[in-house]
């Protein structure tokens, strides 16, 4: 941290108005590295703010939205097991969280707390950088909470078609069964199952399983035919998955989870300090977290 960033808050200290309070709740929280990220962004942007990590365990939530509310913070992060408990103790939910069913971000409207949900958002972004997601035929792996934020972000962005496919079948028709009374993007659900074949015909394959997320080694049992596509992948560590890689053999041009990482961030922040965030540092401070 920077003299410009201790000094700022020192200033705001004995001048007022007092620095801005944020932090991320969640357990396990060590190895989360959205501290150094978002505290690189408010150096950059100028923004007197202070953001720390808690460790909130299971059955604390409510006290710690309470304490939140009481300290006078300014907003959040939500991270696992918390996501989805935590609606019930907040006073409203923007579109995307009440689609998804969870929270990973938190601000303030007066004395009120809004969760939102920018892990979709931040992936919206990531594809949309590349090419417009209106009328892409759509293919995601998985459908637990990470593929759900994502797959309502893009049916709001108006996809053509989203297929989910997942292991346990009756979990992709449950989202497909809940999101298809709120948007027109026609929704199904398919198994998948081993050797799962990727054909040439998908605009965007989607990895949001947390296969490879704790064993980099591994990777889904996927049979992909060579063609234009773009494949992404949730998970962001390592960077080059084994999806990755395999997609790109295959022809596909690739999105890594760093991007996601950093854009629903950028999300995040722009929201809080109300100013624009220059996703390169943010992704700098990533990148450094992760080789500490
Ligand atoms: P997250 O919040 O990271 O999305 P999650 O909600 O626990 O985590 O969801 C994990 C996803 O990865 C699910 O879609 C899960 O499939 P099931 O619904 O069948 O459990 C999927 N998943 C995890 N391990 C898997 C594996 N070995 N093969 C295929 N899918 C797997």
């Amino acid at each position: 941290m920077s003299d410009n960033y201790k000094t700022m808050g020192e200033r705001a200290l004995m001048h007022g108005p007092l620095e801005a309070l944020f932090c991320c709740i969640g357990d396990p929280v060590i190895g989360n590295p959205t501290q150094i990220m978002v505290e690189d962004a408010f150096e950059e942007i100028g923004f007197a703010g202070r953001y720390l990590t808690c460790t909130v365990a299971t059955g604390s939530v409510k006290e710690a939205i309470e304490g939140i509310k009481a300290l006078g913070f300014a907003g959040a992060n939500v991270t696992a097991p918390h996501k989805v408990e935590v609606i019930q103790y907040l006073d409203g939910l923007t579109e995307s969280a009440r689609l998804s069913g969870a929270v990973n971000c938190i601000y303030r409207e007066g004395d009120k707390l809004i969760g939102d949900n920018t892990d979709g958002k931040g992936f919206h972004t990531s594809i949309e950088l590349i090419k417009p997601v209106e009328g892409m035929k759509v293919l995601v792996l998985g459908a637990g909470g990470a593929a759900r934020a994502i797959i309502t972000e893009l049916a709001l962005h108006k996809a053509g078609s989203i297929t989910i496919a997942n292991r346990t079948l009756e979990k992709a028709q449950a989202i497909v069964d809940t999101l298809s009374k709120e948007v027109s993007t026609k929704l199904d659900a398919i198994k998948l199952e081993d050797h799962f074949a990727i054909d040439k015909s998908w605009d965007l394959v989607v990895q949001a399983t947390s296969v490879g997320l704790f064993a980099p080694q591994e990777g889904l049992d996927l049979v992909w035919e060579k063609g234009e596509r773009i494949a992404a992948d949730v998970v962001f560590n390592p960077i080059e998955t084994q999806f990755l890689k395999a997609a790109q053999k295959a022809g596909a041009t690739c999105v890594d989870g760093l991007g996601m990482l950093v854009y629903q961030g950028a999300i995040a922040i722009e929201k809080w300090s109300q100013r624009k965030t220059n996703f390169a540092t943010m992704k700098e401070a990533l990148e450094r977290a992760f080789s500490l």
